[in-house]
């Protein structure tokens, strides 16, 4: 089980592919702009704001910052092994099998839970502009049912059925994937400009209020500092530890490395500099929203602040009706505009994050089958997912697997449970790559690293660091989700993928199967 992959060996793979390196710092910065706006921004900001109030402005800086670490170790492994898989093929590499089993096991909460979290993000802004037009669908077709499964499954609300249209953007998307739908270049471009656009009507529409309105902040820390330690997830910290999914993505710009001209300096460009404008964007939208409307917690009659996305908080939040707190919103900016007396500007914010969030869906998702396809074409999973379809060239069996999970999560959880389990798997993945990328400069010290990380003995164990931390300061729930499907995860290790391994067997990769889903430009 700790046998590794040689980095030989999975670099030829990727020399058949020699990919045009076409890419520039701009576009690249694009690329990463393009995966890491989405839900995060648009909606948890209200489950920020009830974990830790006006203090979740902190809580965006801490987890871009953690973010920033972990970016610059994914770089140099990007720039060393660029191919499929990204963490998962990074640890088989380097710490062996166990470890990159565990690894693509916890990205699957990362990119199928995450994709969940960004469809049950547009089911509600598709919701709220239905609404402004006077269409009202159901409520309980908005929203699962009440679910509680052991202690780490809670969601849904009394009189919930199922999040329809969230499945529907599911299952759309999974269509398009399964014909073999790739984002352009063009297209993101276009969908970067329109959140771009949104977010800038957002801030210069609300931080002017923000003078008038101080007293908004404070208190500043009505939920306090968090603890780690503890099960509450709640605090700037708790609130860090969701907001983390606002940052999620960009590895799309490490994974692009292969296709970056000179990427020792395009790479890191892409990376810092889309996480630095996600940042800024994200701390103005964060103050706009404070400042024009305001971002305190919700308590209940004993004066305790509700769990976000419990039943409980819900059914506060519907008691309320019209004109609620900002963090009962499911569509925070758009919702801030339409309450400070600018219903068009809040439809239009609105509007284009229907237009856009698909896309964030289909990335996460298209990253998802992905990471499935190379570890079946390991060994580690049935080889049965890894087939291919016949005339569109996709690996289809996979990409309706994943539809159908992500379909499922999306139909019954609240969005911010869905990011915090999203964020336990994507946490411990960068951890991952951050303790990898050390070793390695010990175990192959002479192989070429197109992208090198600076200081990278203080800058990778401040990633470990930063990531342990925000882990430790999910709730309860995410850490003994992570747990229990970690465990899940290995006892499926050691009762198929270490007999069947083909690293184990001594199987070479085919051709057939190296090359990954095909697709055609959208
Ligand atoms: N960062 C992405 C989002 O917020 C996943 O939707």
């Amino acid at each position: 089980m700790w046998r590794v992959k040689s980095l030989d060996a999975i670099l030829a793979t990727a020399e058949k592919k020699s990919l045009h390196r076409s890419l520039g710092p701009v576009q690249l910065t694009m690329l990463g702009i393009g995966a890491v706006i989405g839900t995060g921004i648009f909606v948890l900001t209200a489950t920020a704001a009830q974990k830790a109030g006006p203090g979740m402005m902190i809580s965006f800086m801490i987890a871009g910052a953690v973010c920033a670490v972990a970016a610059l170790c994914y770089s140099e492994l990007a720039s060393m092994v660029p191919v499929a898989g990204s963490a998962y093929t990074y640890s088989y590499a380097v710490m062996g099998e166990l470890v990159a089993w565990l690894v693509g096991w916890a990205l699957i909460l990362e990119y199928a839970l995450g994709a969940s979290a960004v469809a049950v993000g547009w089911s509600g802004h598709i919701v709220g502009l239905f609404d402004a037009i006077g269409w009202h669908i159901p409520h309980a077709l908005t929203v699962g049912p009440k679910v509680t499964i052991g202690s780490f499954l809670e969601g849904g609300e009394v009189g919930g059925i199922i999040n329809l249209p969230a499945v529907i953007i599911t299952g759309l998307v999974t269509l398009l994937l399964i014909i073999g739908t790739k984002e352009s270049a063009t297209v993101n471009a276009v969908l970067v400009a329109i959140k771009v656009a949104a977010l800038s009507l957002f801030v210069i529409l609300t931080v002017p209020m923000i003078t008038g309105h101080m007293a908004n902040f404070q208190p500043f820390t009505p939920r306090g500092w968090g603890n780690p330690l503890g099960s509450s997830g709640t605090g700037v910290l708790g609130a860090a530890a969701s907001i983390f999914f606002a940052y999620v993505g960009f590895d799309a710009v490490s994974t692009a490395a292969e296709e970056t001209k000179n990427p020792q300096r395009n790479v890191p460009i892409g990376l810092i500099g889309s996480l630095l404008i996600c940042t800024l964007f994200y701390l103005l939208a964060a103050s706009g929203a404070i400042g024009a409307y305001g971002a305190q917690p919700l308590t209940g009659p004993n004066g305790v602040a509700y769990d976000p996305g419990s039943p409980e908080f819900s059914a506060a939040c519907t008691a309320i009706g019209a004109h609620a707190p900002l963090v009962c919103s499911k569509e925070a900016l758009a919702y801030v505009l339409r309450e400070v007396g600018h219903p068009l500007f809040g439809n239009i914010v609105a509007l284009a994050a229907t237009i856009a969030l698909p896309s964030v869906v289909l990335l996460m998702m298209y990253g998802q089958t992905r990471i499935f396809f190379v570890m079946a074409r390991d060994g580690l999973l049935p080889p049965v997912l890894s087939t291919v379809h016949k005339r569109f060239k996709t690996p289809w069996i996979i990409t309706l697997v994943t539809g159908v999970v992500v379909a499922v999560f999306a139909a019954f959880l609240p969005v911010g449970q869905l990011a915090d389990y999203s964020n336990s798997g994507t946490l411990f993945a960068f951890a991952a790559v951050s303790l990898g990328v050390m070793i390695l400069r010990f175990t192959d010290p002479s192989r070429a690293r197109p992208f090198r990380t600076p200081l990278l003995f203080i800058v990778a164990p401040a990633s470990i660091l930063g990531c342990a931390v925000l882990f430790m300061s999910l709730d309860g729930k995410s850490k003994g989700l992570f747990i229990t499907w970690t465990a899940i995860g290995l006892l499926f290790y050691f009762c198929y993928g270490f007999w069947k391994s083909n690293v184990r067997r001594g199987v070479v990769d085919s051709d057939a199967l190296t090359e990954g889903p095909g697709g055609t430009p959208m």
